[in-house]
């Protein structure tokens, strides 16, 4: 199978996409992926569906009983290339939700009655895959959450100078503990705020579409918790805060620590769910 394969892989390079023979009339693409066991590139010429402007492609495996190899790949690594023929994309292959999974392969079968066929052949559900093209037009939820992280590091940065000012003495005590206690609060409010939303909403929803993500999931869900102590930590020290009697050094300990620590889960977000956030919910 591997020999034609690679002839099929060949005419289709060559012919821009255009097979004759068994495949005359087709719509293929070749999709590679990156096998989950091999750690190898590995390409399939692949039938695939337009539907509601979405790449869709059915791990049908013609009926058989087994889900194609593809598909394990995608599971362990969600970056794809697919090629048309005239052109390269890079793509993340995302798997729907059971529902959203239900509605398209009703619109895959009113298009290509074949898949129903393939699906009477086995108790095995035809997992459904759409493939999203990463396209660097595309803003969406991927970087709002970038800008709310720029907006929050704004806000750390404005507050160490805060406590900067009162580890050095300067400016007025009683405004300058107001400001940093009014401070303090709003900014672990939003932060409070953030990591909930991810928590509740994006990260869950990620984990769905891309199971390759969902270790890396679990583990920024555990900073969430971490931040949480620390940032109680600091609020309580800073609602407690005596001008004259605190310690400000000790402040600006949990501070940094705190902030070193926002700072590397924001940039680990940032590598690993920006994209994936990008083209699952484009604004
Ligand atoms: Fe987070
Ligand atoms: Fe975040």
């Amino acid at each position: 199978m591997t020999g034609f394969n690679d002839q099929v892989i060949e005419e289709f390079r060559k012919n821009k996409g255009k097979l004759g023979g068994m495949f005359e009339g087709w719509k293929l693409i070749l999709l590679t992926t990156t096998g989950a066991k091999s750690g190898e590139r590995r390409t399939n010429p692949l039938g695939y569906l337009e539907i509601d402007g979405k790449t869709v492609v059915v791990a049908s495996n013609m009926g058989s009983s087994r889900n194609p190899g593809w598909y394990h790949d995608i599971r362990r690594d969600h970056r794809v290339t697919i090629e048309t023929g005239t052109e390269t994309h890079e793509a993340i292959a995302a798997v729907p939700p059971a529902a959203e999974r239900a509605e398209l392969f009703a619109k895959v079968v009113t298009i290509d009655p074949g898949f129903a066929e393939y699906q009477a052949k086995t108790t095995r559900e035809l997992p459904v895959v759409i493939l999203h093209r990463i396209d660097d037009r595309v803003r969406g939820m991927g970087d709002f959450l970038v800008e709310v992280h720029a907006w929050l590091r704004e806000e750390i940065a404005t507050l160490r100078a805060g406590i900067d000012d009162l580890v050095a003495g300067r400016a007025d005590s009683l405004t300058m503990e107001k400001s940093l206690r009014a401070h303090c609060v709003s900014f672990c409010e939003a932060l409070t705020k953030h990591h909930t939303g991810e928590d509740m909403g994006a990260f869950p929803m990620l984990a769905q579409r891309f199971p390759a993500l969902a270790p890396t999931l679990t583990k920024l869900g555990e900073d969430h918790v971490v931040v949480a102590a620390l940032q109680k930590r600091i609020r309580g020290l800073v609602e407690g805060y005596v001008y004259g009697e605190s310690d400000p050094t000790r402040l600006r300990d949990d501070f940094d620590e705190l902030a070193g620590r926002l700072e590397a889960h924001f940039a680990a977000e940032e590598r690993t769910v920006v994209t994936a956030l990008n083209v699952t919910a484009p604004g």
